[in-house]
């Protein structure tokens, strides 16, 4: 199957993230990815907090698909950040997986900066894994988010 195929869907789960400047924390997650035939997936995420209710996080944006498993990404997201990233495509064993690293991040001149982020969605079986580093708030690039999701029945 191609990488068209294979991430097409919805996806949701939990997720919990940390920063060395903030409380932890947990979430929920829906995450989907929509491919119509042209070299692009659409990326929605949409994230709230574990009373079902509260709005947290979410962003939208493009994974541009490359010739040689290259990958491209332009993300945004309401906290006024745009993230725009390199990144490669790989399948093992029983796994995909996309990885990117940032090659500018953007923020508008209210948004709190971010240096450096770097993604990571691996798809095995039915199971997608998200992990987030980020390099903010004077910290160096490291861990803020980890989300364990599932397949939406279509
Ligand atoms: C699943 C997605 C995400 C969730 C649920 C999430 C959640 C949170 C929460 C609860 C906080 C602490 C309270 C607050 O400042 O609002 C926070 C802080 C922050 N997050 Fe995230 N976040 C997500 C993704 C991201 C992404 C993609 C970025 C950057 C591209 C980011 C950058 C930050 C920054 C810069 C802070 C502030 C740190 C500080 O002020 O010291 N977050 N996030």
């Amino acid at each position: 199957m191609s990488i068209f195929e294979l991430f097409q869907g919805v996806f949701s789960g939990k997720g919990s993230g940390q920063y060395p400047t903030i409380e932890p924390f947990e979430y929920l997650e829906t995450l989907s990815f929509i491919s119509d035939g042209r070299p692009f997936i659409r990326l929605e995420q949409k994230t709230k907090k574990t009373d079902r209710v509260t709005p947290l996080h979410q962003e939208v944006g493009y994974i541009r698909v490359l010739e040689g498993s290259e990958l491209e990404l332009v993300l945004v997201q309401p906290t006024g950040v745009v993230e725009v990233a390199k990144g490669i495509y790989s399948e093992e064993d029983a796994s995909a997986t996309m990885e990117f690293r940032s090659i500018q991040v953007i923020a508008t001149p209210s948004a709190k900066p971010v240096a450096e982020t770097l993604r990571t969605y691996r798809l095995a079986s039915e199971t997608l894994t998200f992990e987030f580093h980020m390099a903010a708030a004077q910290q160096e690039t490291q861990f803020h988010l980890r989300s364990d999701l599932v397949r939406e029945e279509a």
